[in-house]
């Protein structure tokens, strides 16, 4: 397809996922905040209708007052607001984005031969079998623990994430390794939504209406799903931003590099979710958890700083323009050119090349992220002389 087209698919596509995300996610926080901020009602008139909590609460000149009920009003109302277009939505347009980005364009993204040398085909199956597999893994542990520990549970998705983690690492250039990990997480997410929540919920409306008493295990798996759904969200932020960042991916170990980040947003969601309870009861908020959270990131920032390299052999001291730009040349210009300018960076003229030093030297030489995969097969000696050049003032001469 062309490639200008393309751009403008990805570019709309990734709008509308990030502002169905936010709905989302953002709904998600608000009933996870509600629920928790709950108290008591003190009105005789809303007990006897059966309200067992009630929030007051004030946004944008307006006072709500959101009651919950202990199990369902006595008289369902006509008109029930259900929530799952938001997640569904985040699915359809993230699935899409990843099909335009890294399916369609697999031997760009999603196959880096340094990582696995293998052809598209068989690439974008395991990517999608991944989500697949995911899901069929995760959910065989929610039914195996139903009625049993859910700490259990929780430890044992928490290493198939690792696994995943560690397996997408090995197989995919890792910018797609994150992608993909938090889009399998993600894809969980909605599946928890469409094949336990929603049908759920309406089982139980559905028994309601017939007047049968309503089986509590509906509630309990979507219980058990959605507090899941509560903890994925950080992580799945954090999986979906971080291949960005080639610091991250494109990192030794980048798997660990992954799992790290990923706890660092469940431990600190953890807190966030104990915070709301914590401050209606009046009692200290955990944020020991957060505090680890936050340390893992510090550490990780320690990990991956720049170490200072010794320059590679056959570097001259103070090498020229001229030097540089037979480099360029003969490595970036193929895919930074007047037809293809790659996030819109041309490097096939002595001007552009030293518009763009300092991105060069940093993708080219500190993240080692350029050329892309190594396509062009750049020498380390060759980094070196950039990387002189570089430091040496990038002059034109
Ligand atoms: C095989 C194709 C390919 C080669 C070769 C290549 N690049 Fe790139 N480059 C890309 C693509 C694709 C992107 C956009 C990546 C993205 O979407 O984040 C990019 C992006 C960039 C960016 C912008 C990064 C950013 O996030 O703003 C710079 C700078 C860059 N390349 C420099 C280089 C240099 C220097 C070389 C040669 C040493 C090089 N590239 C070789 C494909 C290539």
């Amino acid at each position: 397809m062309d490639l200008y087209l393309l751009d403008w698919v990805n570019f709309l596509l990734r709008w509308a996922h990030v502002i169905v995300a936010i709905a989302w996610i953002g709904s998600s926080f608000y009933f996870v905040f509600l629920d928790a901020s709950l108290v008591e009602p003190t009105d005789a008139e809303l007990k006897e209708k059966g309200v067992g909590g009630e929030l007051w609460a004030v946004h944008g000149g307006g006072f709500y007052n959101p009651h919950k009920y202990l199990g369902a009003p006595r008289k369902l109302p006509e008109h029930l607001h259900w929530f799952y277009w938001e997640s569904y939505s985040t699915f359809l347009t993230g699935f899409a984005l990843f099909t335009v980005l890294y399916l369609f364009q697999a031997n760009t993204f999603l196959i880096d031969p340094r990582v696995h040398a293998w052809t598209a085909g068989p690439a974008i199956a395991c990517a999608l079998a991944f989500l697949v597999v995911f899901w069929l893994a995760y959910d065989a542990i929610c039914r195996l623990f139903d009625q049993g520990s859910q700490a259990a549970a929780g430890a044992l998705v928490a290493a198939l994430v690792a696994f995943a983690s560690w397996l997408a690492c090995d197989l995919f250039a890792g910018r797609a390794a994150f992608v993909l990990v938090g889009g399998m997480m993600a894809a969980t997410m909605s599946a928890n939504v469409f094949f336990w929540i929603i049908p759920g919920q309406r089982k139980v409306i559905a028994q309601m209406k017939a007047g049968e008493a309503v089986d509590p295990a509906h509630g309990r798996r979507a219980k058990q799903r959605s507090v899941h759904n509560t903890y994925f969200t950080l992580p799945v932020l954090a999986a979906m931003l971080s291949n960005h960042y080639a610091f991250l991916h494109g990192a030794e170990g980048n798997w660990i590099v992954l799992v790290i980040v990923m706890a660092a947003g469940a431990l600190i969601r953890t807190s966030f979710v104990a915070r709301h309870r914590a401050r209606v009861l009046g009692k200290r908020v955990p944020w020991e958890y957060a505090g680890v959270g936050c340390a893992l990131l510090a550490g990780l920032g320690v990990w991956l700083a720049p170490k200072a390299e010794a320059p590679a052999a056959g570097v001259p001291a103070a090498p020229s323009f001229a030097q540089v730009q037979a480099i360029v040349k003969e490595r970036c210009s193929l895919c930074h050119n007047a037809q293809l300018a790659n996030k819109g960076v041309r490097l096939d003229a002595p001007d552009q090349i030293l518009a763009h030093a300092t991105q060069m030297y940093q993708q080219a030489v500190v993240l080692k992220a350029m050329p892309l995969n190594n396509a062009t097969r750049i020498t380390d000696a060759e980094r070196g002389v950039i990387r002189q050049w570089y430091e040496a003032g990038a002059h034109p001469g």
